[in-house]
């Protein structure tokens, strides 16, 4: 398969972690016959630095290009402590998510069992997760009206949902929960927020459609809950734009490292792939940082071009270098490896038939 990536690996550690996937993109590609071809583009704090704009058209353009997009990091602190800041990294994000139509984000969470202890959860509270959020990505409070009163005293965000944004997106979970455990749970507010309601309302409706997929509904006050005291209840989480953000970092500590997850962003002609963390400025440079959250996103690329045997072998050099402790310091505190040495460990062993690689 003939595949044109564009890659904007952004702020912070992204440039080096997307490294680290595009390696182990490459080895895949000459182990199965593949072509990826790749052009680079800027966004975010360095787009700003280079061009004064976040997003500048060329980037957008060589996505749009593409066939898909694998995204680093983004964010800069000198940003984040300057509320009057007018230009930011992140809205070039936001844009390119808008402008693209990536609306549905697919966070997938699992255990693995040699870090299992390391978690500050308890072992048989989290022993067995395995669930995936789908957030809706282009809409509610991030992409509402944004007011600030003359005198600068008073701030509002508005949050909206149309049926049809709640529609496309639910239709992608229920089909994936009838292909995983058939269980759906909606995540929401719906004692509080009109917009909640029209989730409810329209997801109630469309679940008939899927008859086989038990739909169930929590607050999200409780989700948050539930997160960590039962996560092993979960499937599918269904659930709109800043619950969903909020929710995954907090899953994220069941998997041990927020630098561990992976998530694609799709939309009707357009898909991205990008690591759930930061741009985590204070590793920039250092050769620390986990590149196996832009790995496996590498990973959820090819699943989604049905690229499964490709995807299925990253995902297992993957369990391979935590079972063998090949990882970061985030992961492995005492003789640690650097983010470039993760990243050869994974091509090796991708690249290494039969599995030799032990016997070295
Ligand atoms: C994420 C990030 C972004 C978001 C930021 C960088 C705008 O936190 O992808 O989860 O809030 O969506
Ligand atoms: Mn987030």
């Amino acid at each position: 398969m003939k595949l044109k990536i564009a890659v904007l690996s952004g702020d912070g550690i992204g440039p080096e972690v997307t490294q680290q996937a595009i390696k182990v993109l490459n080895a895949i590609a000459d182990k199965y016959n593949h072509t990826f071809e790749y052009e680079k583009a800027v966004v975010g704090a360095i787009a700003i630095d280079e061009t004064g704009n976040p997003l500048p058209d060329e980037t957008l353009k060589i996505c749009a290009d593409s066939n898909a997009i694998l995204f680093g990091a983004i964010g800069d602190p000198k940003y984040d402590n300057n509320p009057s800041a007018k230009v930011r990294p992140e809205q070039g994000l936001l844009k390119l998510r808008k402008s693209l139509g990536l609306f549905a984000n697919i966070r997938p969470l699992n255990t693995y069992d040699s870090l299992i202890h390391k978690s500050n959860l308890k072992e048989e509270v989290i022993k067995g997760t395995d669930f995936v959020i789908y957030r809706e990505l282009t809409s509610g409070i991030y992409f509402g009206e944004k007011k600030l009163s003359e005198d600068g005293t008073i701030a509002s965000d508005l949050c909206t949902y149309t049926a049809e944004e709640i529609d496309r997106i639910s239709h992608l979970a229920f089909k994936a929960a009838q292909v995983r455990r058939k269980k759906l749970t909606l995540v929401d507010k719906a004692n509080v927020l009109e917009s909640s309601r029209l989730w409810r309302k329209r997801v109630t409706e469309i679940s008939k459609e899927y008859s086989d997929v038990k739909l169930e509904f929590l607050f999200v006050d409780n989700a948050a809950m539930q997160i960590i005291l039962n996560p092993t209840q979960f499937d599918v989480i269904l659930t709109e734009n800043m619950f969903g953000d909020i929710l995954s970092d907090e899953a994220s500590v069941i998997s041990g490292s927020i630098g561990l997850l992976a998530s694609a962003s799709i939309g009707k002609h357009a898909a991205m792939f990008e690591p759930i963390h930061g741009s985590y400025p204070q590793a920039k440079g250092k050769n620390i940082a986990n590149p196996l959250a832009a790995v496996l996103s590498a990973a959820m690329l090819l699943d989604h071009f049905e690229l499964y045997d490709e995807a299925e072998n990253v995902r297992s050099a993957v369990e391979k270098s935590i079972e063998l402790n090949i990882s970061t310091p985030d992961l492995n505190s005492t003789n640690h490896f650097s983010t470039t040495n993760v990243g050869n460990f994974l091509r090796d062993f991708i690249l290494d038939d039969e599995n030799t690689f032990y016997n070295k």
